[in-house]
């Protein structure tokens, strides 16, 4: 989908707001206590909720372009009974307000292929990583060409200057998705 505003951005939270790729993503990493993690295109922020009740004193980073989806983001964070604070900005992955160089782990959970520029989404990427910073990428397989704009993404990884460190096809609770881990060079 091209076209994110508030009504899609409601549609989504009423029928995909905690798509199960969320937890299950969050389950498989090995996150450390007292990291930053950054979600870019965090939707309704379900990923962020799952990696704050996994990772002790976190800082935590969610950012979306649309207005009405980071609303979203911020009354469900609010609302759920394990509540830890989570900050949600607007904004695009190809201009983030995040300064440089302050993320341990991005998330980017079936969201690159909403970016109008991917390869300016990944240079913002790579700038606000640490060095020795993570880049995990979900990619939901029942989208159409998933597996063809799989390959296309490695490519575009590769030479915006990513490593790919691990790619798995995980199929668990009625989904099936793609997992990879990367590394900056
Ligand atoms: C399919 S939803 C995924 C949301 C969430 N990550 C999840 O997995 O539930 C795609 C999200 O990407 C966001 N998005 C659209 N264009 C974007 C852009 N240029 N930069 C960052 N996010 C964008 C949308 O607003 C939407 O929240």
């Amino acid at each position: 989908m091209n076209d994110w505003n508030t009504e899609t951005a409601e549609w989504y939270a009423a029928n995909f707001g905690d798509y199960p790729t969320n937890r299950l993503a969050v389950d498989y990493l090995d996150l450390k206590d007292l990291i930053t993690i950054v979600d870019v295109g965090c939707g309704t922020g379900s990923a962020l909720r799952h990696a704050a009740e996994k990772v002790e004193n976190g800082n935590f980073i969610g950012i979306d372009p649309v207005p009405r989806m980071i609303e979203i983001a911020r009354e469900q964070t609010e609302n759920n009974p394990s509540y830890k604070p989570i900050s949600f900005k607007i904004g695009l992955a190809e201009d983030l307000p995040i300064v440089d160089g302050i993320a341990d782990v991005v998330f980017a959970f079936d969201s690159i292929d909403h970016w109008k520029d991917v390869n300016q989404g990944l240079f913002e990427i790579r700038r606000i990583i640490k060095t020795g910073g993570q880049f995990v990428i979900v990619k939901d397989r029942s989208v159409p060409n998933s597996p063809e704009s799989l390959e296309l993404l490695k490519k575009e990884l590769i030479s915006s200057g990513f490593k790919i460190e691990t790619l798995l096809e995980i199929k668990e609770d009625g989904v099936t998705f793609f997992i990879l881990t990367c590394s900056i060079n």
